[in-house]
C-alpha cells in the first residue's frame, strides 16, 4: 500500500514536471497573470468538470466577509454558465468540489500591509484555494472564476497549480467624483471590477473646482452651495466603504489643496485668497481659488473639517492633492506676500510647503498619514508622506531617493484615451532610474486615473474598461509578464466577463447611439463608431467646446478608446504587407472589412437627419474615402500595378484630410493602417524587380514611417 501510493505520488508529481516545461502553451486568461502559474501539459491535461453538484467548504477560519465573497462568487459562475448551483457552504470539507482554507480575518479595513497572497491547486476532482487572510482568499476566488473554460462537454476548470501574491501593494484606481458626479451604483459595480481584477485602492477624488462631493455636517455650505446638490451624504460615503472592504479595497479619499478650491469657496469665500463671490467652475481647466495658506482661520477651518472626515474614512491614508496650484491668488494679495516676505518665504513652492507641512501636522493630529501630488515634495517634509507622481517618473524616482514612498500614476492616465498596451508598458520601477533595493522598495506601486472631465455615468465604464485590467495586471504580476498580444489576446476575453458584475463598457455605446439615430436599427452606425476613438489627450475640449454641464451623448460618447477593430486590421496589414511581394496573406478578410466600412454611408445617411448624427454622416463620408482607397492600393498590389498619374496625389489628400482636427472629436484609428496600404501602393512597384528580401525591407521601412506620420 505504502509502496503504491509512493508510486502514485512519483506519477503526480511527474506530471506537474512535465507541465512546467509546457507551462507556457496553454493558453490561459488570467488577468493579472499570477506569480506562478502551472497547467499540465495538453496530453495530460485534466479537468474539473463544473457539475450543478459544485459545492464548496470552508476550513480554518470563516466569517461573514467570506461567506458572502463566496457567494457573490458562486452567483456570477452560475450565471456564466447556466446551471444552478447550490445556495450555502458544505459542512463535509472531504466531499466538497471546492475546499477553502483561511488561516485568519486579515483586517476589516484593509491597510497596504494585507496579506493578499493565495494558493490554488485544482486536480483529481477538486479544488483548493489557501490563504493566509480572507482577502487572500477573495482574491483567489476570482481567479478560480477566470479559470473557467468551456468546451463540447460544458464548463470546466483545468487542472492547475497557482502560487500567486501581488508585486506592488498599491494598486489603484483614481475616481473623480467631482467634475461628474456619479451616482452609488455606478461607484459599486466599478469597485466589483476592480476586485475582479485585484486592484486594491479606490483613490477617490471627491472635491475640486467643478463640484464638492462629500457632506461635511460642521461645514454645510461646502455641499450646500458647492455641489448643485449632487454629493455623498456621510452614510452613502459609509456604505462605499464597506463595500469596498468587503471586497478587499481601501478607500483613500483626496481632498484637493490649495489649488482645485472652487468649490470650497463657493460656500465658503474667506477661505480663499481673494474676496470672491465664487461660483461652481463649469469648464474643465486650472483655475484662479486657492486657500489662504496665510489664516489661522483656515488652519481651524481645515483642522475641524478634516476631523471629521478623519472620522468618517477609516484609511490610515488621506489624500491632500497639492497638485497644479499656480498661486496666482497669492501674488495678488498684499497681506500674503507681505506674510511671505516677514517669513523669509521665498516663493509659491515654498508657501506651498508651509501650508502642506502645517496641513500635515494636523492630518497626524487625526492619526491620519499624508499622500499628495508630485507638487508637495519638499526637504522638510517628513519622510512618511506618499508622493503621487503624475507629470512623470521622474519624481517618483525622486521621491524615494529622497526617502519618500511614491505611487505612479504618470503613464496611467486612461482619461487621456491611449490604448491599453500603451500603460502596460510602463513600470511603476523604471529601468533607467538606478535605484538602490532600498529605493525600489519605497515605490508602493501605481493608480490608474479616470479624470472626470468628460465622463457621465452611462459612459465612464467604457472609459476606465477594460483597459484598467492591464494596468492591474502591470500592477500585480512579475515584471516578466509584458507580451502586449497576450495581454490583448486576454483582455477580449476578460472586458466580456467585467460584464457579468454590471459594467456597462461593452454595451452602453448601442444605446448611445440608438438615442442619436432614433431608430432601432444601428449596424452601420456601429460599423462607425468601431473605426473612431476619442480624441487623445484633453483635445476633445478644444475641438468642441463642452462644459461640465454638456451633454455626454455625442458621436465621440459612443465612441471608445483602443478600437478593437483597428487593431485587428492593422494585424492584417502588417501580414498583408509582410507577404510581399506576393500580397496575399488576409487579402480577402482586408477587402471584406473594407467594402463594409465603405458602404455604411448610404445605410448612415439614411438614417441623418437629426442633429446628432451630423458627426455620423460628415465621419461616414471620410470612411467612404479612407476604405476606397485602402480598396484600390490593395488592388494595385496583388496585381502589381503601378496607380495611375494623380492617384497619388488625390490619396495623400485624403489621409491628410481624415488626420485633421474635427468637431466631432474623434479620430480615425485606422489611419495608420490605411496610410501604409496607400504609401506602399505608391512607392513599391519602384521595387519591381528587386529581391523579396528587398521587398521586405522597403516594407518594414514604410510600415514603420507610416506609424509616425
Ligand atoms: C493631476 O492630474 N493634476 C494630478
Amino acid at each position: 500500500m505504502k509502496i503504491l501510493f509512493h508510486v502514485f505520488s512519483i506519477l503526480t508529481l511527474m506530471t506537474w514536471l512535465a507541465s512546467s516545461s509546457n507551462a507556457q502553451e496553454h493558453r490561459h486568461n488570467l488577468m493579472p497573470t499570477p506569480a506562478e502559474v502551472r497547467f499540465q501539459s495538453e496530453e495530460l491535461a485534466g479537468k474539473l468538470t463544473i457539475r450543478e453538484s459544485f459545492s464548496t467548504a470552508v476550513r480554518g477560519y470563516n466569517d461573514r466577509r467570506l461567506e458572502a465573497g463566496i457567494d457573490r462568487a458562486m452567483r456570477r459562475l452560475e450565471g456564466r454558465i447556466g446551471m444552478e448551483l447550490g445556495r450555502g457552504l458544505a459542512t463535509d470539507a472531504e466531499t466538497a468540489t471546492l475546499v477553502i482554507e483561511c488561516r485568519e480575518a486579515g483586517q476589516g479595513v484593509p491597510s497596504l500591509n494585507e496579506d493578499e497572497s493565495y494558493s490554488l491547486e485544482v486536480s483529481n476532482g477538486r479544488a483548493t484555494l489557501k490563504a493566509a487572510t480572507v482577502i487572500g482568499a477573495l482574491r483567489g476566488m476570482e481567479t478560480l472564476l477566470q479559470l473557467v473554460e468551456s468546451g463540447r462537454d460544458g464548463y470546466y476548470i483545468p487542472f492547475v497549480k497557482i502560487e500567486d501574491k501581488p508585486r506592488f501593494r498599491w494598486r489603484g484606481l483614481l475616481f473623480d467624483s467631482s467634475r461628474h458626479f456619479q451616482p452609488l451604483e455606478v461607484i459599486k459595480r466599478n469597485l466589483d471590477g476592480m476586485a475582479a481584477v485585484k486592484l486594491n485602492v479606490f483613490h477617490w477624488h471627491l472635491t475640486d473646482d467643478q463640484g464638492f462631493r462629500i457632506e461635511s455636517k460642521k461645514y454645510p455650505k461646502l455641499t450646500g452651495l458647492g455641489s448643485d446638490g449632487l454629493f455623498y451624504t456621510q452614510d452613502q460615503a459609509r456604505e462605499i466603504i464597506a463595500y469596498a472592504a468587503e471586497r478587499g479595497i481601501r478607500v483613500v479619499p483626496e481632498f484637493d489643496l490649495p489649488g482645485h478650491a472652487t468649490s470650497w469657496a463657493v460656500g465658503y469665500p474667506e477661505l480663499a485668497s481673494a474676496p470672491g463671490p465664487y461660483r461652481i467652475e463649469r469648464q474643465p481647466g486650472i483655475f484662479d481659488p486657492t486657500l489662504d495658506p496665510t489664516r489661522e482661520e483656515v488652519y481651524q477651518f481645515l483642522d475641524a473639517f478634516f476631523g471629521e472626515m478623519a472620522a468618517l474614512f477609516p484609511d490610515e491614508y488621506m489624500h491632500i492633492g497639492g497638485d497644479e496650484n499656480e498661486g496666482r491668488q497669492w501674488v495678488r494679495n498684499p497681506q500674503i506676500q507681505a506674510f511671505m516676505k516677514e517669513r523669509g518665504i521665498k516663493n509659491n513652492h515654498s508657501l506651498q510647503a508651509y501650508f502642506t507641512t502645517r496641513l500635515a501636522r494636523i492630518l497626524r493630529n487625526h492619526k491620519k498619514k499624508v499622500m499628495g501630488w508630485e507638487e508637495i515634495m519638499a526637504d522638510d517634509l517628513s519622510r512618511d508622506v506618499v508622493i503621487h507622481s503624475w507629470r512623470g517618473p521622474e519624481s517618483l524616482a525622486e521621491a524615494v531617493k529622497k526617502g519618500f514612498s511614491g505611487v505612479l500614476s504618470a503613464g496611467y492616465y486612461i482619461d487621456l484615451s491611449y490604448p491599453a498596451s500603451n500603460h502596460y508598458r510602463v513600470d511603476p520601477v523604471a529601468a533607467d532610474k538606478n535605484l538602490s533595493p532600498q529605493e525600489e522598495a519605497r515605490i508602493l506601486g501605481g493608480e490608474a486615473t479616470m479624470w472626470g472631465e468628460y465622463v457621465g455615468p452611462e459612459t465612464i465604464d467604457s472609459r476606465i474598461w477594460p483597459r484598467a485590467a492591464a494596468i492591474a495586471e502591470r500592477f500585480w504580476s512579475p515584471r516578466s509578464v509584458d507580451d502586449v498580444d497576450d495581454m490583448y489576446r486576454r483582455l477580449a476575453v476578460v472586458s466580456v466577463r467585467l460584464e457579468e458584475i454590471g459594467l456597462t463598457h461593452e454595451k452602453n455605446y448601442r444605446s448611445l447611439l440608438r438615442r442619436m439615430a432614433g431608430v432601432k436599427e444601428i449596424g452601420p452606425l456601429e460599423t462607425l463608431v468601431s473605426v473612431v476613438e476619442p480624441v487623445k489627450q484633453y483635445n476633445r475640449g478644444k475641438q468642441r467646446s463642452t462644459t461640465m454641464l454638456s451633454p455626454l451623448t455625442g458621436f465621440v460618447d459612443a465612441a471608445r478608446p483602443d478600437s478593437e477593430a483597428a487593431r485587428h486590421f492593422a494585424a492584417l496589414v502588417a501580414g498583408f504587407l509582410a507577404d510581399a511581394p506576393r500580397f496575399q496573406t488576409g487579402r480577402e478578410e482586408m477587402e471584406r472589412t473594407l467594402v463594409k466600412w465603405r458602404d455604411a454611408r448610404p445605410a448612415i445617411e439614411a438614417i441623418t437627419g437629426r442633429s446628432g448624427l451630423r458627426d455620423a454622416e460628415h465621419l461616414a463620408a471620410e470612411l467612404f474615402d479612407l476604405a476606397q482607397a485602402a480598396l484600390e492600393a490593395l488592388a494595385c498590389l496583388t496585381e502589381s500595378k503601378t496607380p495611375d498619374g494623380p492617384w497619388a496625389k488625390v490619396k495623400t489628400a485624403i489621409l491628410q484630410q481624415a488626420a485633421k482636427p474635427k468637431p466631432s472629436a474623434v479620430e480615425f484609428a485606422i489611419l495608420p493602417s490605411v496610410r501604409q496600404l496607400v504609401i506602399a501602393a505608391i512607392e513599391l512597384p519602384q521595387l519591381r524587380g528587386q529581391s523579396p528580401l528587398e521587398w521586405r525591407k522597403r516594407v518594414k521601412t514604410l510600415a514603420e514611417g507610416a506609424q509616425t506620420q
